[in-house]
């Protein structure tokens, strides 16, 4: 079994003096092990000060997003090798709100994630179901739809983490029963390993959607839940070390 994963990703969230928190998270596991892999996805603006603050720590640095292209007229967008280049190891590809607020879809986010490979990166590619796409029964259908068109064939010869996010459990509190986490994971399992075979027996495959401290040792302990993307609770160190720790 490859080391679960434990992403934080900051999405809009986080100035300067909050590398702080950055540094305190890495002087805690650097003090007493951890025995998962641990990560921060902080704004791009932050990417470069983070990586260079936390540079020979236990705590590697991801972009939120990347563009799919190497470099052109592209105003505001960041290519996967401007990240690498600013210290970064992860990419988040296709999240949610990309996909809702800049209308991407399952083609664009596996370009991005073949973008990450292309530039050294492990793109952690995130799937999910809206509310009333489950309520209509179609969860499994519409996340196993997302991870066929959105995991490149390459992904054989890389690393990569798959997310999966249910749309109605981020930022609300609310989350799935563990035995559902576990129906969409051992969907995602299947549809990976019957896609890359190997490769898509062994990539982590995150759970994210309101994780917090008090439910994060259930959840990780759940049927093919190969660690977390977390959001609001990556913010602080001390919420974020604990959910490690529950590893
Ligand atoms: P929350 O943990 O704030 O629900 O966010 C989850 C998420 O979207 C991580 O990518």
């Amino acid at each position: 079994m490859p080391k679960a994963l434990i992403a934080g990703n900051w999405k809009m969230n986080g100035l300067a003096a909050d590398i702080a928190e950055a540094r305190s998270l890495a002087e805690a596991l650097a003090a007493n092990g951890a025995s998962c892999r641990v990560a921060l996805c902080p704004p791009a603006t932050l990417i470069a000060k983070m990586a260079w603050s936390l540079k020979g720590s236990p705590v590697a640095v991801g972009g939120q997003d990347c563009h799919s292209g190497l470099s052109g007229a592209h105003t505001g967008d960041i290519s996967a090798e401007m990240l690498a280049d600013a210290g970064a190891s992860l990419v988040i590809v296709g999240h949610s709100e990309r996909r809702a607020d800049h209308g991407e879809s399952d083609a664009v986010v596996c370009a991005k994630a073949q973008a990450a490979f292309r530039a050294g990166l492990e793109p952690i590619i995130c799937v999910g179901e809206t509310l009333d796409q489950r309520k209509a029964g179609r969860a499994l259908d519409v996340v196993v739809g997302q991870v066929e068109g959105s995991v490149p064939l390459e992904a054989v010869d890389h690393g990569f983490a798959l997310a999966y996010e249910p749309v109605w459990a981020i930022g609300t509190g609310l989350t799935p029963t563990l035995a559902e986490i576990a129906e969409v994971h051992a969907a995602i399992r299947a549809t990976l390993r019957d896609r890359l075979g190997a490769a898509g027996a062994a990539a982590p495959i995150l759970y994210g959607g309101s994780v917090k401290p008090a439910n994060a040792a259930e959840i990780l302990a759940t049927a093919e839940v190969g660690g977390a993307l977390v959001g609001g609770a990556s913010l602080k160190a001390a919420d974020f070390l604990q959910i490690v720790r529950a590893v």
